[in-house]
């Protein structure tokens, strides 16, 4: 048998110098929230039986939506420990403050509770993303800024995969790694050390029922893809399939183990797209980056985007750096193509 390694001994042993005990214990306790929202999540199957969400169930309790059940799970599993300052949630509209009765952190967290959530009623895989800055001011009790950093200041990022396996991926700046539930054991164990983005890449995701609404560039980006169309930077495409989940946890870990682009462009009438920067776009940003891929709005790096509002969207390009690059390359054409005209 191999050696077993528990998420708890990687977290210990991999900390970063900075990060003793505050910021390690806030690792184990996302770990924890983790398992429990996979323990609901994988039982969403049986609502006929057991109650709709929304519903009341067989003890008479009101059934939550599953989204709502895991902002509630992480938010409980983080309110009073004293690690956090201050937390965004996709779920809350305004910053959720650290309860006046509970010690602050040094830490801000920002999570999309349920990825995906359309999929949930069609047992398609879902997802948890969060990120974990370091709070602007350690006198202040949480602010708006805390959670308004670019993802390049991120101290750790991850998702949880709830798909075939649970897994839950991060990485603290220092690689990426991936780990498995046993969940007979109740443990993450370390299953994939060192994640990077292979080459060749093997798989495009775009929602290609949004063709119309793309701008010519887009259009002409996604031909690329698919190997159609005119040359990209006189390269063509390497020959890749199409895979598109519609949960981008689920998209971006695919693409992330097997190599690919994934693509939520701006559209006509939604031109900032439709992925959230703050706590789906920034988080897969950074951790793409430290698996040696790359990260784009179609201009400029996700990581340096700088947001000004919690819910704030973002066109997204994530994947093997050239092909994120190859996007830039006929977005810029596009505009200059505009210029000219
Ligand atoms: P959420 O469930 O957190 O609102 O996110 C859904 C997002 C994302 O997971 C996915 O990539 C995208 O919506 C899919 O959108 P389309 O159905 O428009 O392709
Ligand atoms: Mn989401
Ligand atoms: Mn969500």
């Amino acid at each position: 048998m191999s050696k077993v390694i528990t998420i708890e001994r990687f977290i210990l042993d991999h900390q970063p110098d900075y990060a003793r005990g505050e910021f390690t214990n806030l690792l184990y306790d996302i770990a924890l929230a983790a398992k429990i929202i996979h323990q609901n999540t994988s039982r969403a199957g049986l609502v006929d039986i057991l109650g709709r969400a929304g519903g009341i169930n067989v003890q008479g309790e009101e059934q939550q939506k599953l989204d709502v059940y895991a902002d509630d799970v992480i938010f409980r599993m983080c309110d009073h420990t004293g690690r956090l300052c201050v937390m965004a949630s996709e779920e809350q509209e305004e910053i959720i403050h650290i309860p006046e009765q509970f010690r602050k952190g040094s830490y801000a967290l920002v999570y999309d509770p349920l990825d995906g959530s359309s999929n949930i009623d069609v047992n398609v895989s879902i997802g948890t993303i969060f990120g974990i800055y370091r709070c602007k001011d350690w006198e202040l009790r949480g602010r708006l800024e805390d959670v308004l950093q670019p993802a390049r200041d991120l101290v750790a990022a991850g998702y949880v995969l709830y798909g075939s396996s649970t897994m839950l991926v991060y990485s603290t700046g220092q690689g990426v790694h991936g780990f498995t539930l046993d969940p007979g054991l109740g443990e993450f164990l370390l299953s994939h050390e060192n994640i990077r983005v292979p080459e060749p890449p093997k798989y495009y995701s775009v929602n290609h029922s949004y063709y119309s609404r793309w701008s010519p560039g887009v259009q002409r980006y996604v031909d690329w893809l698919e190997g159609r169309g005119e040359a990209g930077n006189n390269q063509p495409a390497p020959s890749m399939s199409a895979r598109y989940i519609g949960s981008l946890v689920a998209d971006f870990h695919r693409n992330l183990m097997r190599g690919g682009v994934f693509c939520y462009p701006a559209e006509r009438s939604k031109p900032q797209g439709k992925i959230r920067l703050l706590y789906e776009a920034g988080p897969l940003a950074y951790l793409i980056e430290q698996a040696g891929g790359y990260a784009s709005d179609g201009r400029q790096s996700i990581l340096d985007i700088v947001p000004t509002e919690l819910h704030q969207r973002t066109p997204l390009f994530i994947g093997n750096r050239s092909l994120v690059q190859e996007a830039e390359a006929f977005l810029r054409q596009e505009e200059q193509e505009m210029a000219q005209a």
